[in-house]
């Protein structure tokens, strides 16, 4: 049992990570899903145990919008297992035509895809530091490179808030926050962890369909349903980064299509990297 690997999949109940944690439950891998509807992930889990015929496939609940959720699943997974040896934060999305925040403050779609696997990285950090291989994979998206625009004075999008400029720029600012935290496991010795980063494809899932982006976008969605990937071929560049013997020494890097890819530099800059990381780190210090 102790040999055997586990992987903790966010957002595994549907699409992507849900496909990634089939076949990681099928090579035999000790599978955590976290979902954040307990019914609809306990169905979830007995159906991959079902399919994969592999009993070692559990769950964890919390809703990612939500900080102090975020810390209940870390401790939850800490307080069943002593190493974790892939992290997959997956799950995400694009919210609605009009700014939501949370109760905790914090405009939606950045506490979802920037500020949960911010916090859940940093708070199981130590349970992957005693994997000999452990591996935290951040699901990205190639909307960084069209749909970002951020206004650095103002993250949280008060002022001109659409919901794909948030999903573009929260995307953009997690390769940043990956690569950063690349630069510092290395500086803290941590040579048994690396974390990449991944852009799917476009995947024909629940992605979007829930949220309401206006007429003209749930149109475009429609249409394109047809020529999209399927979940298993959206997962298998995460697989790819999970499991693959060539990824064991790689970090930091942007990968489409199993191989390593170019991200966007119209944003980027050193001082713009530590400005996102701290402001990660501001947020969520009441969690950490
Ligand atoms: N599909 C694409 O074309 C595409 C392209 C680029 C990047 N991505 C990225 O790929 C990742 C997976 O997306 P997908 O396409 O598989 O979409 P999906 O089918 O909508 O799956 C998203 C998963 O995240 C979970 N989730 C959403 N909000 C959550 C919350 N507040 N708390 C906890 N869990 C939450 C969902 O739970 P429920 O089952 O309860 O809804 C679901 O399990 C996302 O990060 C997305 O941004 C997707």
């Amino acid at each position: 049992m102790n040999d055997r690997k586990i992987v903790l999949i966010t957002g595994a109940t549907s699409g992507i990570g849900k496909a990634a944690a089939i076949a990681m439950a099928k090579s035999n891998y000790i599978v955590v899903i976290h979902g954040r509807n307990q019914e609809k992930t306990i169905q979830v889990c007995e159906e991959i145990r079902s399919i994969s015929a592999n009993k070692d496939v559990n769950f964890v609940i919390g809703d990612l919008l939500l900080m102090n959720d975020v810390k209940k699943v870390a401790e939850t997974f800490i307080s069943r297992y002593g190493k974790l040896d892939v992290l997959i934060n997956n799950a995400g999305g694009i919210m609605n035509k009009e700014r939501e925040i949370t109760i905790e403050g914090f405009e939606k779609t950045l506490a979802i895809n920037l500020l949960a696997p911010f916090l859940l990285t940093k708070l199981l950090l130590d349970p992957l530091k005693q994997s000999e291989d452990g591996r935290i994979i951040n699901v990205s998206s190639d909307a960084h490179k069209l749909a970002a625009k951020p206004d650095f004075d103002d993250l949280g999008m008060t002022k001109n808030y659409t919901p794909l400029t948030a999903y573009g720029n929260a995307k953009l600012f997690l390769i940043w926050i990956t690569q950063h935290l690349s630069n510092e496991l290395k500086q803290l010795d941590a040579h048994n962890l690396t974390v990449n980063t991944l852009h799917p494809g476009a995947v024909a899932t629940s992605f979007g369909v829930k949220s309401n982006l206006g007429v003209f976008f749930n149109i475009i969605a429609k249409l394109a349903r047809p020529f999209l990937k399927t979940a298993e071929q959206g997962a298998e560049t995460m697989l790819y980064l999970a499991t693959s013997n060539e990824m064991k020494n790689i970090s930091g890097k942007y990968f489409v299509n199993k191989k390593q890819a170019i991200v966007s530099n119209k944003y980027y800059s050193q001082k713009h990297e530590e400005l996102i990381w701290n402001y990660c780190v501001e947020k969520t210090k009441n969690w950490l």
